[in-house]
């Protein structure tokens, strides 16, 4: 059965940050420190999720995915993310998947969506190799309650992102800006899915995935410059979390003046245990060209030529199937079943005169990139599963509410769900044989 689902996360949606017993991850932290977030926004509420998630199950199911991919807030399970198990914070979990099973939609949990528990950030976060060992703990303790009925789980989402804004760059939380001394919570990261896919295995989890965000890089032009800086930079952003998963290796790093470091004997064999499938998020493609000054390798020259969404993201549905072809050309018998595990676009939706929201742009992305996922299918890529990201309008990290993702409006503060168009369009799609 192919997969057609919805995708959202647990700071974006949830809010509750206090309630039953939830201790604060990173980003209560950081989008309370000032000027971190546009407008100032917070997840303290979000979609108001925690309590309204019978809705929004009903919106799934009215939607006719068969699946719905969520993520499990680490701070709710384990509010100091060591040691005893907080089971309120798991009941949520156990009541939501119940729902959906009931609703014949099937449930794949991601473990780790960039929600830290500030404990362990105060204790160095994914720079520490302790928090790998930690997350194989947390892992270990939600699969005891959830794998009996969570077929699908995703240890990482975006480890990529997770390191570059929120350890080199700062723009995400934990808002560290080390730059190329990031790179150890690359390692770590990956770690701790090794670990956790050993703890999920011995739990008897049915299928078990990583979840990547790729991009395919175009070189700005055939100067060899723009060619070598194109391979840095696929390096960073593709091959430095693909390889070591599915080829038990990193790549050369020589191109930065770096190696990894903190690479201990059996790291890899653990970050390279078999999978059954890979999660893939894209977005658009990259368009690089040679450096234009010290520092990295690498110059974002920026896709033009084609529409942008609400983000200025350029939106290139061939891209998507470019990416699925290019990753099993690249990885060959070592890509495992792919599931598209988020697409989508931001645009500035809003209800018209008669309380409709007429999303058209949104509506034309999804199509091109279904169709190019399909053409991709022809072409001999094994994907199992799509999901729109995303179910609801949300909390966009950095942008806080400024950039609508969702199928269904959320009208913040009152937190009312409005199906967009894209939605309608959706669930014909979905039903089409
Ligand atoms: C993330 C989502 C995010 C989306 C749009 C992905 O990188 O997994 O959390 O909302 O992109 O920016």
């Amino acid at each position: 059965m192919f997969l057609w689902g919805t995708a959202t996360a647990s700071y974006q949606i949830e809010g509750a940050v206090a309630e039953d017993g939830r201790g604060p991850s990173i980003w209560d932290t950081f989008s309370h420190e000032p000027g971190r977030i546009r407008d100032g926004d917070t997840g303290d509420v979000a979609c108001d999720h925690y309590h309204r998630w019978r809705e929004d199950v009903a919106l799934m199911s009215g939607l006719g995915v068969n699946s719905y991919r969520f993520s499990i807030a680490w701070p709710r399970v384990q509010p100091d993310g060591r040691g005893a198990v907080n089971q309120a914070g798991l009941d949520f979990y156990d009541r939501l998947t119940d729902a959906l099973v009931e609703r014949d939609i099937v449930p794949a949990a991601t473990l780790f969506h960039w929600d830290l528990p500030q404990r362990l950030e105060d204790e160095g976060g994914w720079l520490n190799r302790d928090t790998a060992h930690r997350f194989a703990e947390y892992a270990a303790a939600v699969a005891d309650r959830l794998a009996d009925r969570i077929p699908i789980w995703i240890t990482l989402n975006e480890p990529f992102v997770h390191m570059v804004y929120g350890y080199a760059l700062g723009t995400h939380a934990p808002g560290r800006t080390l730059v190329l001394d990031a790179l150890p919570a690359a390692h770590h990261q990956l770690l701790g899915h090794g670990l956790a896919v050993r703890e999920l295995r011995a739990r008897g989890a049915e299928k078990v995935l990583i979840t990547n965000n790729c991009t395919p890089v175009r070189p700005a032009s055939g100067d060899p410059a723009d060619l070598a800086a194109a391979d840095a930079y696929d390096t960073l952003h593709n091959r430095l979390f693909n390889d070591p998963v599915l080829l038990g290796a990193y790549p050369d790093l020589s191109a930065y003046g770096t190696d990894m470091d903190g690479v201990r004997d059996g790291d890899l064999e653990l970050i390279s245990a078999p999978l059954d499938g890979i999660g893939i998020n894209y977005y658009n493609p990259t368009r690089i060209a040679a450096p234009v000054d010290e520092g990295l390798p690498f110059h974002d020259a920026g896709v033009t030529g084609h529409p942008v969404t609400g983000f200025g993201w350029p939106v290139v549905p061939d891209g998507l199937r470019e990416l699925l072809v290019g990753l099993r050309d690249r990885y060959g018998d070592a890509l495992p079943p792919v599931y598209v595990t988020e697409n989508g676009c931001s645009q500035p939706d809003e209800p018209g005169p008669d309380g409709t929201v007429d999303d058209r742009a949104r509506i034309e992305f999804l199509d091109g990139h279904i169709e190019a996922m399909q053409r991709a299918r022809a072409e001999g890529v094994d994907v199992r599963g799509y999901y729109v990201w995303s179910l609801l309008d949300n909390f966009e990290w950095a942008e806080g509410y400024s950039q609508r993702f969702g199928l269904v409006h959320v009208d913040f503060p009152t937190g009312a769900r409005t199906p967009k168009a894209s939605y309608h369009w959706l669930r014909e799609r979905i039903a089409r044989p």
